[in-house]
């Protein structure tokens, strides 16, 4: 690479880049991450226009070097913008010559990508002690795998320590536990490696002893068990970047689309526990071949799993009666589970390989909010920020490192669009965004082509931009008058946004519903937390549904605080970043622990004020 250029030649280069042309953007974009040199796409990732190629990049497990996290002071995330133009920030021409700039070097975490870009991504130069992780976390590798080369004595007549006692003494300095499973192989293993081995630890717990000196590889595999989607990472826990990510639907899905339609099932049929274990465990199988398979590891090689998800989807994956998780009084069955195992969850790795749990708060703020927690560093932050994990069942907290609280708001399916007539889910074909200029109107459609349906980011967009445009009022009814798309469908009046895919008043009604229900849930943490929504310094909006959300749209139909746009960020899948994160780090796993005790959990129902601040909320602010 070109010299780098001094810091006071800046100006001069950005000027003479100027004349780069700018495309208009649209509100979602996709990246497209080469390994440098190849010439194939290796990832693919669909994003909200303005987020940083390294966030994209990182939720999407493509490593870019880092040392500062993200924070624009390394100059390590160095990429290449092939096709596609990324704007250049102050900080690159710090970074690059202007041949380098020219041709497309930018520093990935100063440049938000604005439109689809192509972009190479340079291998690693560094082996970071460090990881990003969650939302600009910065986590210091200290994973519970660890693994000792050691070289034993080989035993004599003269010399005969048993071989556990000969093992251990050459570790002198922990005391692990060893289980029954790893002394039966050891006697064989000692004596065909020629005495030279690694024993793998899992924190205190000796889980193998493997032949010869394998301490260069160590592997964990995160889980994000959703409702709908499941994501695997593997990580490399020698540099603590992800090695392959991949995700998948849910197999359960036959059996209901929400957690409420799964537990009935279970009280309708006794063996239907068994069968939603049984997908739930096909799923986290073919993921886990998927990912060792893309990244060249063998299964046995991956020491942990570490899974999280919500208290429903935990509870059926390890074969516990969710039945009483579906009525009053919504009990949990353990807020913390006993130690449980990769075989537990059905899931084919290292045969001994434990699996790490989060804590739940309750029965519907789960193990992935505390997961989403921890990625946010909400309680680390003297800010007060909010947090919500958009979706049926809506999670908030609010809070700081003083005090911070949690609710769940029940949304209903609005924003899986799964009760909206012409509603889809995020698939091809359907409309994820759009915008209303100057009485035109303009449809984001994944893949490009012929709107078919509207997925819940273009439900909100939809509607928000009829409150713009004066075509819905802020009672949220249809100013019938006011446009000639609008029609009937049978008796129901209905916009129509395409020839094929319209919006119904009732469609407008049941997002009215999810967006009080989500507001009321906030507002109340306000009053109760004693903070004005105009505080906040920070909206995270989780999840694979919030993370699509326009922040323009969040705030004009009132599902966030009335707060400037730059505060209202897409936080990505949290819920998987927690769970890299404790797979990463044993410090971050007891934080993720004590999270039970720091955020307290608040109850809606049968709260006295709730109708009220409701009906105040079923208003579109516009
Ligand atoms: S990650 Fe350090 S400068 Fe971008």
């Amino acid at each position: 690479m070109p010299a780098l250029p001094a810091p006071e030649r800046a100006t001069s280069l950005v000027n003479a880049l100027e004349d780069i042309p700018v495309e208009p953007h649209p509100d979602r974009v996709r990246l497209r991450f080469l390994q440098s040199g190849e010439d194939r796409a290796v990832k693919e990732a669909r994003v909200l226009a303005g987020t940083t190629i390294f966030d994209a990049a990182s939720w999407n497990g493509v490593a870019i070097d880092s040392t500062c996290g993200g924070h624009g002071t390394c100059k390590k995330c160095k990429v290449k913008v092939v096709s596609g133009h990324a704007e250049l920030s102050a900080v690159d021409p710090r970074a690059f010559s202007i041949e380098e700039l020219k041709s497309g070097w930018r520093l990935a975490c100063r440049a938000p990508a604005q439109e689809d870009l192509t972009i190479e991504v340079p291998p690693l130069q560094t082996r970071p002690k460090a990881a990003l992780a969650g939302v600009g976390r910065h986590v210091i590798l200290r994973p519970a795998v660890q693994k000792r080369y050691v070289e034993l004595d080989e035993a004599t007549l003269t010399d005969q320590v048993s071989d556990l006692e000969r093992l251990l003494a050459a570790m002198d300095d922990i005391e692990p536990r060893v289980s029954l499973d790893v002394v039966r192989g050891l006697g064989g293993t000692l004596r065909r490696s020629n005495w030279k081995v690694t024993a793998v630890l899992v924190d205190d717990l000796l889980i193998d002893v493997e032949p010869g000196d394998t301490t260069g590889s160590r592997h964990a595999l995160a889980f994000d068990l959703g409702t709908t989607t499941v994501v695997a990472t593997l990580l490399d826990l020698e540099t603590g970047q992800p090695k392959a990510v991949q995700s998948i639907l849910n197999a359960q899905q036959p059996f209901g689309a929400d957690v409420i339609s799964r537990i009935s099932a279970t009280m309708l049929d006794e063996g239907a526990l068994r069968m939603l274990q049984d997908r739930a465990h096909e799923t986290l199988q073919q993921l886990t071949t998927e990912v060792c398979t893309e990244a060249g590891v063998d299964p046995a090689d991956v020491h942990e799993i570490v899974v999280t998800g919500n208290v429903t989807m935990i509870q059926l994956a390890l074969g516990i009666d969710p039945e009483p998780l579906s009525m009053a009084p919504f009990t949990i069955t353990a807020r913390r589970l006993p130690e449980a195992k990769a075989t537990d969850f059905g899931v084919q790795v290292h045969e001994r390989a434990p699996a790490v749990l989060f804590p739940a708060l309750g029965a519907y703020v789960g193990p992935d909010i505390v997961a989403g927690v921890l990625a946010t560093g909400l309680t680390l932050d003297r800010r007060v920020r909010l947090f919500i994990d958009v979706g049926t069942n809506s999670e908030i907290v609010l809070g700081s490192s003083a005090k911070a609280l949690a609710t769940a708001a029940p949304a209903g399916p609005a924003f899986e669009a799964a009760q909206i007539r012409c509603g889809m889910r995020a698939a091809e074909g359907a409309i994820e965004g759009v915008k209303i200029r100057d009485g035109e109107i303009e449809l984001t459609v994944i893949g490009d082509v012929t709107a078919v349906g509207l997925c819940g980011s273009g439900l909100v967009d939809a509607v928000a931009e009829l409150v713009g445009a004066g075509l819905l009022d802020h009672s949220g009814r249809f100013v019938l008058e006011a446009s000639d798309r609008f029609g009937k469908v049978g008796e129901e009046n209905v916009f129509y946004l395409s020839d094929d895919v319209f919006l119904s008043q009732r469609d407008v009604r049941e997002l009215q519903f999810a967006k009080a229900s989500i507001a009321t849930g906030w507002t109340i943490l306000c009053n109760d937390l004693g903070v004005e929504p105009g505080e906040i310094s920070q909206v995270l909006l989780g999840g694979s549904f919030g993370s699509y959300l326009t922040p323009a749209s969040a705030v004009r139909i009132g599902l966030v605080p009335k707060l400037p746009l730059a505060r209202i960020v897409a936080a990505g899948n949290v819920a998987g970043e927690g769970a890299k994160i404790v797979a990463l780090s044993v410090t971050e796993r007891a934080a993720a622990n004590a999270i039970l005790d720091e955020v307290e959990y608040v109850e809606l129902s049968g709260r006295t004020d709730f109708n009220d601040l409701f009906i105040d909320q079923l208003r579109f602010p516009g």
